[in-house]
């Protein structure tokens, strides 16, 4: 009771059109369909993986029955492509009716019936980025469409809304509608990355007040190249963004792409190390159907999934870069305590590195620390003072996490 009253007037403080819906408090995590199943709507030649109603309730059951609902994936998210061509007689979105039968609704009910949420996708502007309808005309209508479905997140793109400069009006708009509905729903905004396509300054304390998380850069694809284009984004911006992430809003570098075609198990963990320490929604886009143990492993490792959803939600900084070689540092909870990556993002050749923790922005603690080596714990180092030095080896195309604490 007490909490809910302060939370409440903590959010008052954004004003009365800011997002009042007390969600993400930690990095939300789940699933999300773009980046493996795209605009597959041919589910004749490809019913497997076509945009279905089955196909959510498949990863729904993999969340469930596979363990990922229980380290904390609740959300199954639905992408772009799942509309009917055009509107209903009164103007409302439907699902495509032969790929979705029971409606987003009846969707929507199996999700929870599981014990899981529901995420959809729109536009701002007319059309979504695959020429579905969108959202432009009809925000209003459209949020309480979603509301009365049960939807719990929405992702609102922006592609075909050329005019960019009217994005700093529409998204606002649409968390109005939002808050309106009564609903508690996750808003997923794309605007700064639109923005930041366009030239446009983007003004990040009004994005904060009016989304939950918000993509500020280009779309994820299935390599080790776009992975480590993204990261470099995120360090040449960190001075703007850092600040702006913590309970309730994060940046979003867009989604774990691991257990798909192109990342090694050792770029993968590199993928799952720096989506912890950049506080980053860990929305998986892969098939939880076909995915082997050594990449489930990854996505379920709970000392990862820990730094990740550490409750003081810090967006972590890259504090040291040395010809391919990066040290990434995130302060949990408290400041005590941090989680560590070394990233080596030479596909060819191991580097090594030497440094105090002192010079890396670690504080210097009477009793030293310990490194627990978050994926090969046999590695750990049971004790180091912040002034020794250390010599880290990190193979190419790979990373070292470390949870970084107080010896006891
Ligand atoms: C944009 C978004 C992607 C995805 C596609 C769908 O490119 O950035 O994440 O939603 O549209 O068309």
């Amino acid at each position: 009771m007490w909490a809910s009253a302060v939370l409440l007037v903590l959010l008052g403080s954004f004003g009365a059109n800011a997002l009042d819906n007390g969600l993400a408090r930690t990095p939300p995590m789940g699933w999300l369909a773009w980046e493996r199943f795209r605009c597959n709507v041919n589910c004749t030649a490809d019913p497997k993986n076509c945009v279905s109603e089955k196909l959510f309730m498949e990863m729904a059951d993999r969340l469930v029955e596979d363990g990922y609902k229980d380290a904390g994936y609740e959300y199954v998210n639905i992408d772009d492509c799942w509309m009917a061509k055009q509107r209903d007689a009164n103007n409302k979105l439907y699902a495509d009716p032969e790929r979705f039968p029971s409606g987003i609704k009846g969707l929507a009910d199996y999700i929870h019936s599981k014990g899981l949420k529901l995420g959809i996708y729109t536009a701002y502007g007319n059309f979504t980025c695959q020429g579905y309808p969108a959202s432009g005309m009809h925000l209003e209508l459209d949020a309480q469409t979603f509301a009365e479905w049960g939807v719990d997140m929405l992702k609102m793109d922006g592609c075909k809304q050329m005019d960019r400069h009217t994005m700093k009006k529409g998204y606002p708009q649409m968390t109005k509608y939002l808050n309106a509905t009564g609903r508690p729903i996750l808003f997923s905004c794309s605007w700064p990355d639109y923005e930041r396509g366009a030239g446009i300054p983007i003004n990040y304390t009004l994005v904060a007040e009016n989304c939950n998380i918000w993509r500020n850069y280009v779309d994820i694809q299935d390599s080790w190249q776009s992975v480590l284009s993204i990261i470099d984004y995120y360090a040449k911006e960190q001075d703007t963004l850092v600040p702006v992430a913590g309970p309730g809003n994060f940046n979003d570098p867009d989604m774990l792409i691991i257990g798909d075609f192109s990342l090694s198990v050792e770029q993968a963990k590199a993928q799952m190390a720096m989506w912890a320490i950049l506080a980053a929604p860990l929305l998986m886009s892969n098939d939880l159907r076909t995915i082997t143990p050594e990449y489930r492993d990854i996505l379920l490792n709970k000392d990862v999934i820990a730094i990740s959803q550490d409750n003081a939600g810090i967006m972590g900084k890259r504090v040291l870069q040395k010809t391919d070689i990066e040290i990434w540092l995130k302060p949990l909870q408290y400041y005590i305590s941090y989680g560590l990556v070394f990233l080596n993002t030479n596909s060819t050749t191991a580097k090594i590195i030497t440094v105090k923790l002192v010079d890396i922005g670690i504080s210097p603690e009477s009793r030293g620390y310990a490194l627990h080596n978050i994926f090969n714990p046999d590695e750990s180092i049971y004790h180091l003072s912040q002034y020794e030095e250390h010599t880290y080896y990190v193979n190419p195309a790979s990373a070292l996490l470390y949870n970084v604490y107080p010896s006891s």
